[in-house]
């Protein structure tokens, strides 16, 4: 395994192994890796010859007083996990080489970023597209693997793949859960013990709404009223969304079918946290 900070260096690899036949497989991520990540890269092995990592804090996707700064690092750690799931070549490249002086480009999907984690973090997906595009065009990958815990940015990636005909196969992977439920998130360590016992309410909201639907409740709204009831018992819980909406379009839905999917977005203390659920998929 090689760790590779330089831009033009990882490209020129790539393009090289490209050249030579190799299936280039890419998980992209900000580091701090669990065992969600781990989950991609596992799947990525299967599907490719060339397994890449990489590992970037991306500035342009975080907002005014967001966590840019505080965000978990650990790389001596992250190219432990890398190397025991099989990783070839790490990718870390620092943000003063990704987004140069001048850099003026930005990539920006319409429609599906304008609801759920779009409008509560303007300019969010912008940043998104804009790396997964750069990395793209650097890693050049065949195959590459992202978590449906990020469900939105999974829809919107997809979405830009498609409009911009870039030549990768985009695979989603399920959500990796603690034994308890909770959705495995870098960002869990940001929670007290007490909040990491409150954050249970979004995977037991979760389970009430998939018991609802089992028991014949067809209405979103009903739905949505029982989720937010659940996580509003909580003393630091404060909803940022709870929406059911079409797993495509990501549009709102009155009624649901096999089609719809629960997100949601809550702060508990100062940690947001995000998860979502098939509604008629067992939990
Ligand atoms: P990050 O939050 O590090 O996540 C990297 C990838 O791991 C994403 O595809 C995410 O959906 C997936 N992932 C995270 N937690 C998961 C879990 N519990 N189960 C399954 N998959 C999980 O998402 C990003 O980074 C960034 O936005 C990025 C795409 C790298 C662009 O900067």
């Amino acid at each position: 395994m090689e760790t590779i900070t330089d831009v033009q260096t990882m490209q020129e690899r790539c393009a090289a192994a490209r050249r030579e036949g190799r299936r280039i497989a890419f998980v992209p991520t900000m580091g701090y890796l669990h065992e969600g990540h781990l989950s991609l890269l596992r799947e990525g092995r299967r599907r490719g010859d060339l397994l890449v990592l990489s590992i970037f804090v991306n500035p342009t996707q975080f907002g005014q007083g967001e966590d840019l700064d505080s965000y978990p690092r650990n790389l001596t750690g992250d190219s432990e996990m890398a190397r025991s799931a099989g990783v070839d070549l790490i990718f870390a490249p620092e943000a003063r080489d990704v987004y140069p002086a001048g850099y003026a480009t930005y990539v920006q999907v319409e429609g599906l970023t304008e609801t759920l984690c779009g409008r509560s973090r303007p300019g969010h997906f912008q940043g998104v597209t804009t790396v997964v595009c750069k990395l793209f065009n650097i890693v050049q990958p065949h195959v590459a693997l992202f978590g449906n815990k990020d469900f939105q940015q999974l829809a919107v990636i997809r979405r830009m793949t498609r409009d911009l005909n870039l030549p990768a196969e985009i695979v989603g992977m399920p959500i990796v859960r603690e034994t308890d439920g909770l959705a495995m998130s870098s960002r869990n360590v940001y929670l007290s013990a007490a909040e990491r016992q409150q954050a249970l309410a979004l995977i037991d909201a979760i389970r009430l709404a998939v018991k609802r639907v089992g028991e014949g409740e067809r209405r979103a709204d009903a739905l949505i009223d029982s989720v937010r009831q659940r996580i509003e018992r909580e003393p630091d819980a404060a909803i940022d969304y709870v929406q059911i909406c079409h797993a495509e379009t990501l549009e709102d839905m009155e009624t649901i079918d096999f089609d719809s999917v629960l997100l949601l977005a809550v702060r508990i203390g100062g940690t947001r946290l995000i998860d979502n659920h098939y509604l008629f998929q067992e939990v």
